[in-house]
């Protein structure tokens, strides 16, 4: 399965929603999920989130956002039609640190 990863948080460019065939990805107030039951693998969203936050779960160094993934797909609602990307999201692209200032 795939994952998004640190840098959506606050960009949230939402290019992922339009190209995913099984409609899995999930949308929280500050980045997007994937849900890992629905996920078929297919890897067509990686190339086409502008922040690269998009990464193959077999990545090393993946298992924190694995359980962030799994987590808030299970609570956060199923999005499937491509949003407004916040005003300031490229002022927060590539900024470290992100998921400790948003999700503490
Ligand atoms: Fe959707 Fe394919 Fe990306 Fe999984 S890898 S989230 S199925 S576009
Ligand atoms: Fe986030 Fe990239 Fe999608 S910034 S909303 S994972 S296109």
């Amino acid at each position: 399965t795939y994952v998004v990863t640190e840098n959506c948080i606050k960009c949230k460019y939402m290019d992922c929603v339009e190209v995913c065939p099984v409609d899995c990805f999930y949308l929280g107030d500050e980045t997007l999920v994937i849900n890992p039951d629905e996920c078929i693998d297919c890897g067509v969203c990686e190339p086409e989130c502008p922040a690269e936050a998009i990464k193959p779960d077999t990545e090393p160094g993946m298992e924190g956002w694995i359980a962030f993934n799994a987590k808030y797909a299970a609570v956060w609602p199923n999005v499937t039609e491509k949003g407004d990307t916040p005003e300031d999201a490229k002022d927060w692209d590539g900024k470290p640190g992100k998921l400790e200032a948003v999700f503490g």
